[in-house]
């Protein structure tokens, strides 16, 4: 059995006092829920004070990105070191907004993947396509493109430490989410491919989240999905009720 994973994605959201406000209201909300597991990424600046307030929780801390070496002269960058340092267990890598600004490459997300499971964090890896490709009947090849490209050469031993984020970039802040039946599509594809790549019975032990205006409103009808495991939450995840409802999701 799959545990499902929430994770909230804060962008570039939150100062510092701002953010420990927003955890304390989360842990409040919470309380303890088993079988799921919760992980909130805030900015890097916010990181120290939220694992501060996060002590003795079991909410999990990860990061949005990093860079693949564990040091070096790489001005305005962050190691996977310096994120365990911070008291970082995951990092969101290949997110849409930083290969669609940032040029980042599936090459690098790969560097980036191996260098996050060197140092022992569990990477989030994010893959989707945009309206064109969609609209155009590419999907599925764009999907297998991006993650073949970040998985490549990852030994079939490492994928249950690895989570998968589907996130259409047409659902991605615009309010338009994948129906259930079109992110399951895709999520069935890719749990097809990785059973291509590892074997099945690793296929069968990776998560694979959804992602793209996750809200309470439509959480329990995405996770009633048996091939949903989860999702990657953006704008919903700075408010402390809204994510909290959508952890206490109901499988409908
Ligand atoms: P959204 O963002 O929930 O605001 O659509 C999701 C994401 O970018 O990870």
């Amino acid at each position: 059995m799959r545990k499902p994973l929430i994770a909230g994605n804060w962008k570039m959201y939150q100062t510092t006092p701002d953010a420990v406000a927003l955890v304390k209201g989360l842990k409040g909300l919470l309380g303890q829920r088993e079988g799921v597991e919760v992980v909130v990424c805030p900015p890097f600046t916010a990181l120290p004070v939220v694992a501060e307030a996060l002590k003795d929780s079991w909410i999990g801390l990860g990061a949005q990105n990093m860079h693949w070496e564990k040091e070096g002269a790489y001005t305005g960058e962050v190691s996977p070191v310096m994120l365990a340092d911070c008291g970082c267990r995951y990092v969101i890598l290949g997110h849409s907004e930083r290969r669609q600004y940032f040029g980042e490459t599936d090459m690098n997300v790969n560097r980036k993947l191996r260098a996050a499971l060197e140092h022992k964090l569990i990477p989030i890896l994010c893959i989707g396509e945009t309206l064109a490709e969609r609209e155009g009947g590419r999907t599925i090849q764009v999907v297998d493109g991006q993650l073949q490209g970040g998985l490549s050469g990852i030994p079939a031993g490492a994928g249950a430490g690895i989570a998968v984020a589907y996130e259409p970039i047409w659902a991605i802040g615009t309010g338009r989410t994948a129906t259930p039946e079109q992110a399951a599509e895709v999520h069935t594809f890719i749990r097809k491919r990785l059973a291509e790549l590892w074997g099945e019975a690793m296929a069968t032990a990776v998560r694979i989240v959804y992602g793209g205006s996750v809200k309470p409103d439509n959480i329990d009808a995405l996770m009633a999905e048996p091939e949903i495991d989860g999702a990657l939450v953006g704008g919903a995840s700075l408010k402390a009720d809204a994510f909290a409802r959508i952890v206490q999701f109901e499988k409908v």
